[in-house]
């Protein structure tokens, strides 16, 4: 006996009367819209993403609008969104689709699992909701929900275990309803079999939940062992003159590729680069940011410098403190530049109150 065909039926019925219907790429068979979305909710969150996915629509109203726009501009409406392999994977789709396809995405999982940036759980999401294939998604919260459902011990990023979990999402497919389902494996993943305090209590699933009747929803599923992440750390020399910070364009691949930060390097290397000479340098608190692959330390050093706010070099903006912190900069270069902007504040109206 085999309790599967539960398993569909329940999550669609409960899809259907309890999971979200008004999400902005709800209610659209468009393929464009519900790509650009399944893309931007990769590795980011609903709440984090709607403002950009408006946004993003309105100076990118179609595949061809963004296929035509310069990479730059697509960067910058990506800018905050991290993880911006994305953006420029985005850019290159949407330019294959023109190029390959007439501007029109192709409707099986297959062949969109072809276009740039779209792996197989995307693909598959696509296919669902755009074109209403029977597609199985696995993505990290429907890892949770199934390696907790079914007890699957072992870190889902393991090859044999990422095998298994596709033939068991495979295996559950419904014949009918497979929007309603899909959508369910999503609202449950992201609203109730969360990572940290799962609401068992509201779960369709909750009967046969192998995790909650082991009392093991905490272990499962398997962690990656931390020492498996690997550690890097950068040195980001803040060169500061006036109340300005001087930002680099990085090159268009790697990380954070096309976005601005402070220059690279140790300080001395960076000062030579520039021809620059420090008045005084003070090396700041550390700041940890995450990555799926690694775990990065950006190690900040404040330099004051005497050179006028104008560099001649290409790539190079010197820019107001206070603005630097919104223009097209990572997620935790915004952190630090905004932590630097309030205390330079904090030190002028220290010295204004005298
Ligand atoms: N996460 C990934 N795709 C999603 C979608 N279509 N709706 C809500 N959350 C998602």
């Amino acid at each position: 006996m085999t309790d599967f065909p539960a398993f569909s039926t329940r999550l669609t019925a409960w899809q259907k009367t309890a999971g979200r219907h008004d999400l902005p790429w709800q209610n659209s068979r468009d393929p464009y819209r519900i790509w650009l979305s399944e893309i931007m909710l990769q590795q980011t969150q609903v709440a984090t993403v709607i403002p950009y996915y408006r946004r993003f629509l309105v100076r990118f109203p179609d595949v061809r609008a963004l296929a035509a726009a310069a990479v730059d501009e697509v960067m910058a409406h990506w800018a905050g969104l991290g993880y911006y392999a994305r953006a420029r994977n985005l850019h290159r789709c949407a330019q294959a689709v023109v190029a390959c396809h007439a501007g029109r995405f192709p409707d099986q999982a297959a062949a969109l699992a072809a276009l740039p940036g779209i792996g197989p759980s995307t693909a598959a999401a696509i296919a669902v909701f755009a074109f209403g294939q029977r597609a199985a998604i696995l993505d990290g919260n429907v890892k949770r929900v199934l390696c907790r459902h079914f007890a699957i011990d072992g870190f889902p990023g393991a090859a044999a275990v990422h095998r298994q979990l596709w033939r068991l999402a495979d295996s559950l497919l419904p014949e009918a309803d497979i929007e309603a389902y899909t959508q369910g494996l999503m609202d449950l993943g992201s609203g109730l079999c969360t990572r940290r305090r799962p609401a068992c209590q509201d779960c369709p699933l909750t009967a046969d939940c192998r995790a909650r009747q082991q009392g093991r929803q905490a272990a499962l599923p398997t962690a990656r062992s931390r020492s498996a992440l690997p550690e890097r750390s950068a040195t980001f020399v803040l060169l500061c003159a006036d109340g300005r910070i001087l930002l680099e364009r990085r090159p268009p691949s790697g990380l954070w590729g096309g976005l601005l930060t402070p220059p690279e390097g140790p300080v001395a290397l960076v000062l030579a680069r520039l021809g620059l000479k420090a008045r005084h340098c003070q090396p700041l608190p550390p700041l940890r940011h995450s990555f799926t692959h690694f775990r990065l330390t950006l190690e900040p050093v404040l330099c004051e410098v005497d050179a006028p706010p104008r560099l001649a070099a290409d790539g190079y903006e010197w820019l107001a403190l206070a603005q630097a912190a919104t223009a097209g900069v990572p997620t935790p270069v915004g952190k630090l530049l905004r932590a630097l902007a309030g205390a330079a504040a904090l030190r002028g109206q220290m010295t204004e109150d005298g």
